[in-house]
């Protein structure tokens, strides 16, 4: 018999991705909220945990599922600076919720953490083993949801991600470029915030491992390649083959956004790499793979 998969936040980037890769294996459930998504072979529940939070706990209590995705978190960290109601709730709260009916269940809890953990002062890739230090509410309330989820079952696991991308209507910042630059409009991404970008095909995959491995425990899940948001819109132009004159390097000091951001919150993800044998691909490999499932003819 299939195990019983339930995905809290199953119309996201990364929940929907999933959905079709686990799809063909795993009994699938999902949760949406705003957002619609058809899957003939999926239970769906519309739930906002905002507005409902009694809904998810019987959920998870009446399903009874093997594995818990839970891919929820506020899309703005600019919003979570000025609304710590929202973000403690969201974050903090409900992944209590989340967490404790798991381990009521016995259902493993797979949850989502970011890199905004960190300060990114460090000048070398982040690894699981070195200290966050959150600069902004919003990674504040992700590094409390970190210790919830691992201190409630030893079965669960944290993925700390970065910039996820790929050929998705939720892919935020690949889609901003690749549509600007098609319409030929200028484009002024950061020069001066370094990240991982990560293929979500990437990381539904290697959830799927992650599963059948029985891996437990906290793991960066990132891309190989650490670089600026105005570096991975040049790749982009470069694959794509757009006018690179439209994009124009700005400063965080140019561009003011209400939370500040690390600077460089670049991860290391070789240990889960080595632990269940998978290698995220690098950003070149990523754009090219976005390329290809866009049938794009490059310009
Ligand atoms: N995307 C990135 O670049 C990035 C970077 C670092 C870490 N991460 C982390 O990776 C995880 C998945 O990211 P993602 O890009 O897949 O996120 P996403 O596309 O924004 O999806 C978030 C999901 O959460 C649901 N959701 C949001 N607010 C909700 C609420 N009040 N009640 C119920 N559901 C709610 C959304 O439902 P509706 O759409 O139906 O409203 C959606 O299904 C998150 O934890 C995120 O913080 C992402």
């Amino acid at each position: 018999m299939s195990q019983k998969m339930l995905i809290v936040g199953g119309s996201g980037l990364v929940g929907s991705t999933l959905a079709q890769y686990a799809m063909p294996n795993y009994d699938l459930h999902m949760t949406i909220n705003k957002n619609k998504i058809t899957f003939t072979n999926a239970l769906i529940s519309k739930i906002d945990l905002l507005e409902d939070r009694l809904a998810i706990i019987n959920l998870i209590k009446t399903l009874n599922p093997d594995i818990v995705i839970n891919t929820v978190a506020h899309s703005s960290v600019d919003l979570c600076e000025t609304n710590h109601v929202i973000a403690d709730l969201l974050h903090v709260d409900i992944t209590k919720d989340i967490a404790i009916a798991c381990h009521d269940m016995g259902s493993k809890l797979i949850h989502f953490s970011t890199d905004t953990v960190f300060d990114g002062k460090l000048d070398r890739k982040y690894a699981e083993e070195d200290t966050p230090n959150p600069i902004n509410y919003y990674g504040k309330t992700r590094l409390m949801a970190e210790s919830i989820v691992m201190e409630a079952s030893n079965l669960n696991v944290i993925l700390r991600t970065s910039v996820i991308y790929g050929w998705h209507e939720r892919s935020r910042f690949t889609n901003w470029i690749i549509q600007s630059l098609r319409d030929k409009k200028m484009v002024d991404p950061f020069v001066d915030q370094y990240n991982t970008p990560t293929l979500v095909d990437d990381l539904a995959k290697s959830i799927l491992r992650i599963i059948e491995m029985h891996v437990t425990g906290l793991y960066h899940a990132v891309g190989k390649t650490c670089l600026s948001r105005y570096e991975f819109a040049l790749r982009i132009a470069d694959q794509f083959g757009f006018d690179k004159n439209l994009i124009k390097p700005v400063t965080s000091y140019e561009k003011k956004q209400d939370a500040p951001r690390p600077t460089k919150s670049c991860l290391d993800a070789q240990k889960l790499e080595k632990k269940i044998g998978y290698n995220f691909c690098d950003i070149d490999t990523g754009i090219g793979f976005v390329l290809n499932k866009s049938g794009f003819t490059k310009m």
